[in-house]
C-alpha cells in the first residue's frame, strides 16, 4: 500500500466539535498555502464580514441573505439598512414557544410547502425522531410537497381530521403546488364535518407574504412571518421549522439555532486556514481545477440523515448552479453535481461508480461518533457501521493494484471526512450551517450569487398554457409557446 498522505499532521481541523479531516484530499502543504492566497485574493475575508454585516450582496434583489439573524440566540443586534431586525426575530420565537404549550390533542400536523419551505423541516424531523434523550410528543407529522395527488392521498388517509392542523408554508405563498395542496386539505377537513371555526382554528401559516396568507384565510394570530432577506433554501432557522418545535419541543429547537449560530460565529471570525467551512470550499475548488470533477456526493453514515443529501441539493444546486457570475460574465466553475444517501445503503448502490467508474467523484463521508439510537444492538451495529465509512474512504484513496484489470482500484479519489461527536439537534444545526457556509463561500470564490434563483421561474411559466392546452383536451398545432415536440406530447396525452 502506498503511503500517502505527507502532510497528516495538518489534515485535522475542529469547530463546534465538528472534526473535518481532509488527509485524502491529496493536498499538500504548498498547494494549500496556494489555496489560501487564492481566497484572500478573491476577497473572501470580506465577503464573510459582508455577508453578516447585512450588506445587499444579493445583488439581482438588492437584498441582504441575513438568515444568520434566525439563530442569532446572542439577541445581539443586527442591523439591516439602518434596522436592527432582532426584535422581530425573537418576537417569532416567544410565539413559536407559546404556541408548542398550546397545542394538545393534536394528532396530526399537515406541513404543506416545497423545496426551501419542505427539506429543512423535514430533514430535522427525521434527523431527531431517534435521538436518545430526544422527547417526541408523538404527532404525525406530515410533509405534503408535490403536487402529485398521491402524497396528498397517502397522507389524508392516515391523518385524522377532527385532530389535524395545517401549517401552510411558502415565503411567497404563490406556489402553485402549495396553494392547490392546501386548498384540498381544506376541502378534506369540510367534507369529514369539521366546522368553519374548527377549520379557521386548525390553519395557520409561515410565510414572507403576510398578506396573502391573511387573504388565502389564515387568522392574524395563526400566522407566523419571515422576511424577505431570508432565501427559502436558507429558511428552517425561521418558523418554517416549526414542525422541529412543536414535535421535540421549544428547547430542542433552541438547541438546533445554538448549534448553527456557534458554527456562524467560527466562520464569520476564524482564520481562513482554521475555518472549516472555506477549507471545504477551497478543497471543493481544487479538485475542480486538478481533477476536472463534474459531481460529488456527501454520504451521511447515519440512516437518520438520509434527506440531508436532498436538502444539500437545493442547497449548492440552487445557490450556485448558474454560468453567469455576479458581473455578467461566464464562469469558469460553478456547482458539481451533488448527490448522495445514507451509508452503507449507497455501498450496495453506487459506489461501484465511485471505486471503479471513469469519472472521479469527490465524497464527503459524514459519521457520528456516538451510536444514534438507545436500542441493544446499538454499539455492535455502530461499530459495523463505522467501519464500513472509513474502509470506503481508505479504498477510495489507495486504490488497489491486481493483475486481473478487472480487479484494479485506480485510487487517488479524494474526500472529506466529518465527524460529529453525536447526532443531536445541536449537531445537526452546526452540520447545516456549515454546509450553508460552504455554499456561500464557494459562491464568492466562484464569484457567483448564491442567494437568487432565476433558472427555476421560466419552466413554471411555461407550464401554465401547457396546462391550459391539457384542460381542453382537444388537439392543439404548436404555437409562440408550445412546440411542435410538446404539442404532439400534449395530444398524445389529451387522446
Ligand atoms: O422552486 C423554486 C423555489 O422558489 C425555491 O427557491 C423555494 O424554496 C421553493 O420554490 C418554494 O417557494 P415558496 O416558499 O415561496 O413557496
Amino acid at each position: 500500500m502506498s503511503s500517502r498522505p505527507e502532510n497528516i499532521d495538518t489534515s485535522t481541523h475542529t469547530a463546534v466539535d465538528v472534526v473535518l479531516d481532509t488527509a485524502y484530499q491529496n493536498i499538500n502543504a504548498a498547494q494549500w498555502v496556494e489555496l489560501f492566497t487564492f481566497a484572500r485574493k478573491s476577497k473572501l475575508e470580506g465577503f464573510i464580514a459582508d455577508l453578516f454585516a447585512g450588506k445587499h450582496i444579493n445583488l439581482s434583489e438588492d437584498r441582504p441573505a441575513l438568515h444568520s439573524a434566525l439563530r442569532n440566540l446572542s439577541k445581539s443586534p443586527v442591523m439591516l439598512d439602518g434596522k436592527d431586525v432582532m426584535p422581530a426575530v425573537t418576537e417569532v420565537w416567544r410565539r413559536i414557544e407559546a404556541l408548542c404549550n398550546k397545542w394538545v390533542g393534536v394528532t396530526d400536523v399537515i406541513h404543506i410547502g416545497i423545496g426551501g419551505s419542505d427539506f429543512g423541516p423535514r430533514l430535522a424531523i427525521e434527523a431527531l425522531a431517534h435521538v436518545p434523550g430526544i422527547e417526541s410528543r408523538g404527532m404525525r407529522m406530515h410533509f405534503l410537497a408535490n403536487i402529485d395527488t398521491a402524497e396528498l392521498a397517502r397522507i389524508l388517509d392516515r391523518a385524522q381530521p377532527n385532530s389535524t392542523r395545517v401549517v401552510i408554508v411558502s415565503k411567497s405563498f404563490t406556489t402553485l403546488e402549495t396553494t392547490m395542496n392546501a386548498k384540498a386539505v381544506l376541502a378534506w377537513l369540510k367534507a369529514n364535518d369539521c366546522t368553519k371555526s374548527q377549520i379557521t382554528n386548525s390553519l395557520f401559516a409561515v410565510t414572507a407574504n403576510v398578506p396573502a396568507a391573511r387573504e388565502f384565510g389564515v387568522e392574524e394570530d395563526n400566522i407566523y412571518p419571515f422576511w424577505d432577506w431570508v432565501g427559502g433554501r436558507y429558511s428552517v432557522w425561521s418558523a418554517v421549522g416549526l414542525p422541529i418545535a412543536l414535535q421535540y419541543g421549544f428547547k430542542t429547537f433552541e438547541e438546533f439555532l445554538s448549534g448553527a449560530h456557534a458554527m456562524d460565529l467560527h466562520f464569520k471570525n476564524a482564520p481562513l486556514e482554521q475555518n472549516l467551512p472555506v477549507i471545504m470550499a477551497l478543497a471543493l475548488l481544487h479538485q475542480q481545477e486538478t481533477l476536472g470533477i463534474k459531481a460529488y456526493a456527501a454520504i451521511p453514515y447515519a440512516d437518520a440523515l438520509d434527506w440531508f443529501p436532498k436538502w444539500l441539493q437545493q442547497l449548492d444546486m440552487e445557490s450556485n448552479g448558474k454560468s453567469i457570475d455576479r458581473d455578467g460574465k461566464p464562469v469558469k466553475h460553478s456547482s458539481p453535481v451533488v448527490f448522495g444517501s445514507a451509508g452503507s445503503n449507497a455501498q450496495h448502490s453506487y459506489f461501484q461508480l465511485l471505486h471503479q467508474g471513469s469519472d472521479i467523484v469527490p465524497i464527503d463521508f459524514i459519521a457520528v461518533s456516538k451510536p444514534m439510537s438507545d436500542r441493544p444492538e446499538a454499539v455492535a451495529h455502530h461499530r459495523i457501521l463505522l467501519s464500513n465509512c472509513l474502509a470506503q474512504a481508505q479504498a477510495l484513496a489507495h486504490g488497489k493494484a491486481a493483475d486481473n484489470p478487472n480487479d484494479v482500484y485506480p485510487g487517488n479519489r479524494p474526500s472529506n471526512l466529518l465527524l460529529l461527536p453525536e447526532l443531536n439537534a445541536f449537531y445537526l444545526g452546526a452540520l447545516l450551517a456549515l454546509y450553508e457556509n460552504r455554499a456561500a463561500s464557494l459562491g464568492a470564490l466562484w464569484n457567483i450569487n448564491s442567494f437568487d434563483q432565476p433558472g427555476v421561474e421560466y419552466g413554471k411559466v411555461l407550464a401554465k398554457p401547457i396546462e391550459k392546452a391539457l384542460l381542453t383536451g382537444s388537439p392543439i398545432e404548436a404555437n409562440d409557446s408550445i412546440d411542435a415536440v410538446t404539442a404532439a406530447r400534449i395530444n398524445l396525452l389529451n387522446s
